[in-house]
Parts: structure tokens; C-alpha cells; sequence
């Protein structure tokens, strides 16, 4: 008699240890860097360097906790990439290859309910409707080919209006316009998770942006009076700020505008080259306290030597 209640209750000790580990498992994210595979199609390889993996695995992290936290609190999560490009990025030091943001996040343990993928360059747009064809056959994936802030688009009408909706938005430049911006946050919710280049594009042309015929920062910031505001900014320094930085603050400064909370630069993650110079800027805009926390966690936990749970 003793002996079938200890072995029941081992089974049942080893049935709740095997379920427990299962939940665990659900619920973790390894802190790794994900990897493609050499298969002929088209690669990113334009601006990708060592520090490519670190933007990857903060996107990763924070994706995570995205889908994890939000799962289930919502009819439907929507992802969009506006600068998609071809699902892999080769490091052209190493030759690694990296699975780039649109895999990544069809890769994610809880996964989001609808993606919409826009590239304008149509080789690329190809190679990752192969590659989403390959690895994830049952996705519901939408393909934008073209421009992502050409109006005629529509883009946001690819998402379900009452999805919550993440937005990443990744170009190899300052080339966001925030009128793309500001139309995608009309009539839906949506977080935008932008790279601002701040440092490696705003910061190295210090002399030739602020010019009246460069439009480029105007087109960032929606705005043509940033160039005041520029050289107020100098008043009673040393030493010119980096415009790099004031950059990141103003489009910070727009969002709130757009009702989105305040993001400071230190919350902002810089993404270094190997020298430890700052190339540019991860920025997390939501209107959510909560997003906030899972950004935090995200970044505390973007160390290599970390796993997230
Ligand atoms: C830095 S790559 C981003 C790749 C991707 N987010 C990733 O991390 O794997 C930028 C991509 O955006 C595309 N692109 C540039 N400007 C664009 C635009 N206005 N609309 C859509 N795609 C654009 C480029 O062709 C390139 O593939």
C-alpha cells in the first residue's frame, strides 16, 4: 500500500516537474543571436557590421516581451516592418549570416496574429517572401512592394483596425518621414520601435543638415524651425552639441506630440561599433506605461551574457 502511494505521488511529483519545465520553457527567450543559412537568395549586407547582431537581439528581446505581455489582452497583434528588406543579413567581415527583423519576428515562441512586410527594393521583397515561404508556410504575412511613404499605399488599411500593433522602423538612414509616422498613428494603436541614425548619419553631418536646401532633418521632423531650436541648443557651451543627439530629442519631442509618451535619449539604447563609437539609436515610442517596463526589460537584458529570464 505504501509503496503505490509513493510511486503515485512520484508520478504525479514528475507529471507537474515535466509541465512546470514546459510553462518555463514558453515563457523564456534565450538572450542568443539568431542564424540564417546560406541559400542563394539576396542578402542585406548594405550597413551590416558586428553591431547588426546587437540591434537584432534588442528587437528580439523586446518583441518578446511584446507578445508575451500582450497576447490575449488584445482582439489581434499586428507587425509591421516598413524597411523589411530579405529576411537575412550577412556580416561582410565574417560572412555570418543573421536572420534580419521580419523573421525574428516570426520566429518568436508567442507569436503575433497578422505581418505586413514593405520593401521597395523588389529582389529583396523576393528573397523573403521565399524565405517566409520556406520557414513559416501557415503565417499570414501581407507583401508591400514599394515606397513605405508613398501615400497611395495605404499601408496602415493592411492592418486590422482593432490590433495592437508594432511597428519597427529601420532604414539605413535619417530617412523617416514623420508624416508616414503620423498617419500609421491615426485611428489605430500602434508602438513604433524606430532606429534614429543618429550618430553615423545626423551626427557626422553636422555642418551640411542645418543647410536651408538640406531637407532632410525637415523631413524627419516634420518641421522646418528645428534649426532655431539647433542653435539655441549651443547657447552658452563650450563645446557644439552632437546633432546627432539633438536630432533623437526633437523626434522625441514630435512623438510626444502625436500623444506618445516622453521618451528621454537615456532610454533610448545606442548601438555601438566595435571601437565603441555610437552608430545609432533604438527608440521605443508608445502611449503605454506598460510597453515602457517590457523596453527596460529589453534593454537591461540585451547583454549578451543574459538570458531574460
Ligand atoms: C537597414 S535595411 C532593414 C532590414 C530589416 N529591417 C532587417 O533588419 O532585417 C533597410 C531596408 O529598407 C529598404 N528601404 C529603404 N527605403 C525604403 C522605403 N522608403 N520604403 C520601403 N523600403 C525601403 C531597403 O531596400 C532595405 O532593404
Amino acid at each position: 500500500m505504501h509503496d503505490r502511494v509513493s510511486s503515485i505521488s512520484l508520478f504525479f511529483c514528475r507529471m507537474a516537474s515535466v509541465c512546470f519545465k514546459r510553462v518555463r520553457r514558453r515563457k523564456s527567450v534565450k538572450n542568443e543571436t539568431l542564424f540564417g543559412e546560406q541559400d542563394g537568395l539576396e542578402m542585406n549586407d548594405e550597413g551590416v557590421g558586428s553591431w547588426t547582431a546587437e540591434k537584432y537581439r534588442q528587437f528580439q528581446l523586446y518583441a518578446h516581451q511584446f507578445t508575451q505581455g500582450m497576447k490575449g489582452k488584445w482582439k489581434s497583434l499586428a507587425y509591421l516592418d516598413l524597411y523589411a528588406g530579405s529576411g537575412q543579413s550577412r556580416i561582410p567581415d565574417t560572412n555570418e549570416i543573421l536572420l534580419g527583423s521580419p523573421l525574428i519576428a516570426l520566429s518568436l515562441d508567442v507569436q503575433f496574429d497578422h505581418y505586413v512586410f514593405c520593401e521597395k527594393n523588389q529582389k529583396r521583397l523576393e528573397a523573403l517572401q521565399k524565405r517566409v515561404a520556406k520557414r513559416f508556410p501557415r503565417a499570414k504575412v501581407k507583401y508591400i512592394y514599394g515606397d513605405c511613404d508613398d501615400p497611395s499605399f495605404q499601408i496602415g488599411d493592411a492592418i486590422p483596425k482593432n490590433a495592437l500593433t508594432l511597428c519597427f522602423v529601420d532604414p539605413y538612414s535619417i530617412g523617416i518621414h514623420f508624416s508616414t509616422i503620423f498617419s500609421l498613428s491615426q485611428c489605430r494603436k500602434i508602438d513604433f520601435l524606430c532606429l534614429l541614425a543618429s550618430r553615423m548619419d545626423a551626427g557626422r553631418n553636422p555642418h551640411n543638415y542645418p543647410k536651408e536646401e538640406c531637407k532632410k532633418v525637415d523631413i524627419l521632423l516634420g518641421s522646418e524651425t528645428w534649426r532655431e531650436d539647433w542653435e539655441k541648443s549651443k547657447e552658452g557651451l563650450v563645446r557644439e552639441p552632437n546633432l546627432g543627439d539633438f536630432i533623437c530629442r526633437e523626434f522625441s519631442r514630435k512623438m510626444e506630440g502625436l500623444g506618445y509618451l516622453p521618451t528621454e535619449l537615456h532610454e533610448m539604447r545606442p548601438i555601438k561599433d566595435d571601437g565603441g563609437r555610437v552608430l545609432y539609436h533604438l527608440a521605443l515610442f508608445s502611449k503605454s506605461e506598460k510597453a515602457k517596463h517590457f523596453w527596460e526589460q529589453a534593454s537591461k537584458y540585451s547583454n549578451p551574457q543574459r538570458d531574460l529570464f
